[in-house]
C-alpha cells in the first residue's frame, strides 16, 4: 500500500472535569468524549527518501515538529521495528484550529492509524494509543474514537455506549484560547460544580438522550476569564435558536449546541454563520475497533 487517505474526526466534550494537579504538571481529568463528523482529511504517501514531509491546506500551520501530525510520524517510526521508508503527509484542514475540538490531535491520530495500516498492522489499538500518548494528551482518544470516557491525563480510555441520535451545531468565535493558560486559571480544590459523569455514562447506557442533554457540562466554563465572555453569548444564542443543551468543548472557545433533529441543527447553523463564519453542523460519529 503506497498511499492512504483517512478521515480525522473532531471531538466534543460531553463532560469535562478536572480532579487535581499532578506532580508532572498535568492535570487528572475525567471527560466523556464524542467524535463528530466534522473532520480533516489526512493522506499518507510513501516516498522512499527516508524523510518525513508535511504539507497542509492551511498556510499558517507549521509543517515541521511544531505540527502534531509530523510528531506522530516521528513517534511511530521510533516506536515500531520498521525503518521509515519516507512518507509525505498532507493534511486538508476543516476542523477549526485552536478550537477545543482536538483537530491537531485528530490529525496525529490519523497519521498513526494510517502508518499502522501501511507498516505495522499487527499493532493493537492499545499499543497505538501508547505511541499517541507521547505526542499529546488528546491523541490516544483520537486513535480510539467514538463515545468514550477519558481519564488520567486523557490516556485511560473506556468505551461507552454510543450517544443516541442527535446533531451538533459548532460555533467558534474569532479568538483562540490557550490551553495551558486556561488550565492555569483552575484550582481544582476550589471548583464547586462538577459534571455528573457516572450519570452521563448511565444515560448513554440507557440510550436516554434527555439524560445526556441534562448532564452536558465543562468545568472550564466556571473559570473562563471575562475577556472570553463571548462564549456565553454564543451559548445563549444557541438556546434561543432551539438548542436543547449547550456547552464549551475542551479548553474552548468552540461552543456546541445539541439538537434532536438534523433540520433544526442545519437551520441554526445557517443563522449563526452570518455572525460567526466558523459555524458548522455535525452528526455524531460512533466508532469501534473497526476504526483502526
Ligand atoms: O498534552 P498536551 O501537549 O496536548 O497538553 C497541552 C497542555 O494542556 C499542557 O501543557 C498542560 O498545560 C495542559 N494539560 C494539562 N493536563 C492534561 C492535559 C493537558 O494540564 N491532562
Amino acid at each position: 500500500m503506497k498511499e492512504i487517505t483517512l478521515d480525522a474526526y473532531g471531538k466534543l466534550n460531553l463532560t469535562l472535569d478536572i480532579l487535581g494537579r499532578r506532580p508532572d504538571g498535568y492535570h487528572d481529568l475525567r471527560m466523556v468524549m464524542q467524535s463528530v463528523s466534522l473532520c480533516d482529511r489526512v493522506t499518507i504517501r510513501e516516498t522512499e527518501n527516508g524523510q518525513i514531509a508535511l504539507r497542509t491546506s492551511a498556510s499558517y500551520l507549521p509543517c515541521d515538529r511544531g505540527n502534531l501530525a509530523y510528531r506522530a510520524a516521528e513517534a511511530f517510526f521510533a516506536a515500531v521495528d520498521v525503518a521509515n521508508p519516507g512518507v509525505a503527509l498532507y493534511v486538508e484542514k476543516r476542523i477549526p484550529v485552536c478550537a477545543g475540538m482536538a483537530g491537531g490531535s485528530a490529525d496525529a491520530a490519523a497519521v498513526l492509524r494510517g502508518l499502522r495500516r501501511m507498516y505495522a498492522p499487527q499493532l493493537s489499538v492499545e499499543e497505538l494509543c501508547r505511541i499517541g500518548e507521547r505526542v499529546g494528551s488528546d491523541v490516544p482518544y483520537c486513535v480510539f474514537g467514538g463515545t468514550a470516557l477519558a481519564e488520567g491525563r486523557g490516556e485511560i480510555l473506556t468505551r461507552l455506549a454510543p450517544i443516541p441520535e442527535c446533531w451538533a451545531v459548532l460555533c467558534k468565535p474569532d479568538f483562540p484560547i490557550s490551553t495551558p493558560e486556561l488550565f492555569g486559571c483552575v484550582d481544582a480544590k476550589k471548583l464547586t460544580s462538577h459534571p455528573d459523569t457516572p450519570g452521563m455514562c448511565e444515560s448513554l447506557e440507557r440510550g436516554d438522550l434527555n439524560g445526556v442533554l441534562r448532564r452536558v457540562y465543562n468545568v472550564f466554563e466556571a473559570v473562563l476569564p471575562e475577556k472570553y465572555s463571548e462564549v456565553f453569548v454564543i451559548k445563549d444564542k444557541l438556546l434561543d435558536l432551539g438548542a436543547l443543551s449547550t456547552c464549551m468543548t475542551g479548553s474552548g472557545p468552540t461552543v456546541f449546541g445539541l439538537f434532536d433533529n438534523a433540520a433544526g441543527a442545519a437551520q441554526t447553523a445557517e443563522r449563526l454563520r452570518r455572525e460567526y463564519p466558523q459555524t458548522f453542523c455535525a452528526a455524531m460519529v460512533n466508532l469501534g475497533e473497526q476504526f483502526l
